[in-house]
C-alpha cells in the first residue's frame, strides 16, 4: 500500500521551496495543501522567511496559516506572487478539477491573482479527460436551489446535491454544492461557458488555462508538469 501521505508531503516541499521572502501566497485547502501552509510557516519561523504575506482560501486554512506563524491577510486586488493548491483532477494539459474540499470559489478567486499558480499531488490524481474519475463540483446559491439543480439536470449533469449527513453541505460562504457527474465527451471550456451564464450557479470546479505547473509525486519521484 503506497503512503499517500508521504507523496502528496514531497509534493508539497517543492512548491513551498519556491516560496521567498517579501512574497505575497495564495494558501490552498486540502490535505496537500497542509503540508505546504506548514512547511510555509516552519520556514517563517526558522527566520528563513521574513515578510511573506498568506492569503487564505478557506477558513480552515486560515486557521492552519496563522497557527504556523504566517501573516495571513484578506484577498485584495493586489497580486499575489504564487498560489499553491492541491487538486482533484488534473488533465494532460494542467486543467484542473478542483472543490471536493469544497473551497472552490475562493480558492478561484485567489489563483486567479496568482502570477504563478502551483499545483500539488500525488499521482492518483493525474486523468486523461476532466470527470474521469471525480465529479465537479458546481457552487450553488441555496435559495432556489432545487430550481437550479433542475436547470443544470436539464443540461444533461447527473450528479446529486453534496450532503454528508442530515443537511447539505454548506461553503464557507454560505453555499451549496451540486457535485456533477460529467458526460463522456463533455467539452470543459464550453460547460465551463454555460454554467458561469446559468442563474443560481456561483462557480464551478474547473480550472482551465491556470496552473502554470504541477508536482505530482508517484512512488518513483516527483514529476514536474508545466503548462
Ligand atoms: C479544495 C480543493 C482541494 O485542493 C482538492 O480537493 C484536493 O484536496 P486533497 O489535497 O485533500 O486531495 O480543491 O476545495
Amino acid at each position: 500500500m503506497p503512503d499517500l501521505e508521504a507523496l502528496k508531503k514531497e509534493a508539497a516541499l517543492r512548491a513551498a521551496a519556491l516560496v521567498e521572502s517579501g512574497m505575497r501566497v495564495g494558501l490552498g485547502t486540502g490535505s496537500t495543501a497542509k503540508y505546504a501552509i506548514e512547511e510555509i510557516g516552519r520556514r517563517v519561523s526558522a527566520g528563513e522567511l521574513t515578510g511573506v504575506v498568506g492569503v487564505a482560501t478557506s477558513e480552515a486554512s486560515d486557521k492552519l496559516a496563522r497557527e504556523v506563524g504566517i501573516d495571513v491577510q484578506p484577498l485584495d486586488p493586489k497580486p499575489l506572487d504564487i498560489a499553491i493548491d492541491g487538486a482533484d483532477e488534473i488533465d494532460p494539459g494542467l486543467n484542473l478539477i478542483k472543490g471536493l474540499g469544497g473551497a472552490l470559489l475562493r480558492e478561484k478567486l485567489t489563483e486567479v491573482q496568482a502570477r504563478r499558480f502551483i499545483v500539488i499531488a500525488d499521482h492518483t490524481k493525474l486523468v486523461t479527460r476532466l470527470g474521469e474519475k471525480a465529479p465537479l463540483p458546481i457552487e450553488i446559491a441555496r435559495f432556489g436551489f432545487l430550481s437550479t439543480i433542475e436547470r443544470l439536470r436539464k443540461l444533461g449533469l447527473g450528479g446529486r446535491l453534496r450532503q454528508p449527513g442530515a443537511q447539505p453541505y454548506v461553503t464557507d460562504n454560505s453555499n451549496y454544492i451540486f457535485d456533477a457527474q460529467l458526460p463522456e465527451g463533455t467539452d470543459p471550456a464550453a460547460l465551463e461557458r454555460q454554467l458561469k451564464g446559468m442563474l443560481g450557479v456561483i462557480e464551478t470546479g474547473f480550472f482551465l488555462g491556470m496552473a502554470e505547473r504541477a508536482f505530482v509525486a508517484a512512488e518513483d519521484g516527483v514529476l514536474e508538469m508545466v503548462s
